[in-house]
């Protein structure tokens, strides 16, 4: 095995874009799904060990500038190849990736007896490829929308700042599920594929992924040879251009991260407050409301107990008539209820009002003070004026 020819796949340069789409990508994708599941409890706990929704929010956005700035480096290593190496473009979708991937297709239901040769780039991964270009742009798009949503209302209609909204937690849901499930199990599980890290790649893989790109590296005709004077010339065309480009898109980055007072800087950052205090129970028998009684004049029935025993007590015993006892007027009470009289005038011990109301566990109560006038009232004859 380790006298296999190995050949170089992915240059340092390539290596390094994919290293910050790695720590970029994977940032973004860990701290927007707390976000877009923000109730659930991982989530909660997520939020708490990262130091609060305000970090995990800065994080999100330091992750996008990574992965804009590796855009731009993106563009122009992919210049540099195309422009001034003159590499063939291996990433453009051609019509033979349709015919290869319906071949892939018959060959996985073994109607068709052998793969479908693949260059340097296979369909699935000019696929990947391109969708990752395609939710790039969706995700910048909506993300400075919801970065500056004031900015962007301000030529566009608002309801396209909850559109962006869903639009990024969606695509991002997809893009997570992609790299998860497709481009996880291509690389990894199907076959551990290391050349991402190594930067190379061995003969037998290269037969049975890339035929096509094996057979011109061994015909020689994988790179075509350039004039060195030509080369020269286009390097010179190159760098003015790519520095001018990435200038512009730098000062876009700056606009793009500067261009509004955002929620993190304008809103205060979170108090803890108490949203939520269960009612306690009110305790059995449910007090009485008792209105303030009118204050006392003199100790009579008219000028003194009556307003306060009808306030505390006429509910059960005037308006309705419980045990037999009316006490709204003078009269019923004087006679008393089922078990006799009520009132004894001049012997409050014998008054059964008295007995009640010093049990203390009847429905409705005097107050101390209260049940001292009415035995004060008894003791002094229990007059009615
Ligand atoms: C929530 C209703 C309620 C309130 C308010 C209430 N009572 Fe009664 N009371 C009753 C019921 C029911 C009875 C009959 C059962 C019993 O004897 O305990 C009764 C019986 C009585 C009796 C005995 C009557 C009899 O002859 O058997 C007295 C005396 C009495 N209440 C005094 C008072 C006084 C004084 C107050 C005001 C401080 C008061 N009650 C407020 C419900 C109430």
């Amino acid at each position: 095995m380790s006298t296999e020819r190995k050949y170089l796949r992915f240059s340092i340069s390539d290596r390094i874009e994919h290293w910050i789409q790695v720590i970029s990508f994977g940032l973004l994708g860990f701290t927007g799904l707390i976000q877009k599941f923000s109730a659930a409890e991982i989530s909660v706990s997520l939020i708490a060990l990262l130091g609060g929704i305000e970090t995990v929010r800065i994080i999100h956005r330091i992750a996008s500038i990574g992965l804009m700035l590796g855009t731009i480096y993106h563009l122009g290593i992919a210049g540099y190849k195309y422009y001034v190496k003159r590499n063939r473009i291996s990433m453009l979708p051609t019509l033979k990736d349709v015919t290869n991937a319906w071949g892939l297709f018959l060959y996985n239901l073994n109607v068709q007896k052998h793969k479908p040769q693949q260059g340097r780039y296979t369909f699935d991964e000019k696929f990947e490829y391109w969708a990752f270009v395609w939710g790039t742009l969706v995700m910048g798009l909506t993300g400075f929308m919801l970065w500056n949503p004031i900015a962007s209302a301000k030529f566009l209609p608002g309801i396209f700042i909850p559109a962006a909204k869903a639009a990024h937690s969606g695509e991002a849901l997809l893009a997570v599920l992609a790299i998860a499930i497709w481009h996880f199990y291509h690389v990894h599980i199907k076959h551990l594929n290391k050349s991402m890290f190594t930067g190379q790649i061995s003969e037998h893989e290269m037969l049975e992924e890339h035929p096509l790109e094996l057979a011109d590296i061994k015909a020689g005709i994988a790179e075509l040879p350039q004039d060195p004077i030509q080369v020269a010339k286009r390097k010179k065309v190159f760098f003015p251009v790519y520095s001018m480009v990435a200038a512009a898109m730098l000062v876009g980055v700056y606009f793009f991260i500067s261009v509004e007072e955002t929620a993190i800087k304008t809103v205060p950052p979170a108090e803890n407050l108490v949203v939520f205090v269960p009612y306690t129970p009110t305790p059995l028998p449910t007090p009485f409301p008792t209105p303030t009684p009118a204050p006392l004049t003199g100790n009579t029935w008219n000028e003194g107990v009556s307003s306060m025993i009808k306030s505390k007590c006429g509910a059960c015993h005037g308006t309705t008539v419980l045990g037999g006892l009316d006490m709204h007027i003078y009269e019923g009470i004087m006679t008393g209820g089922m078990s006799g009289e009520t009132i004894i005038p001049g012997d409050p011990d014998a008054s059964i009002i008295v007995a009640r109301q010093s049990s203390g566990d009847h429905p409705g109560q005097f107050a101390e003070d209260e049940l001292k006038l009415v035995i004060e009232w008894i003791l002094a004859g229990a007059p009615e004026e």
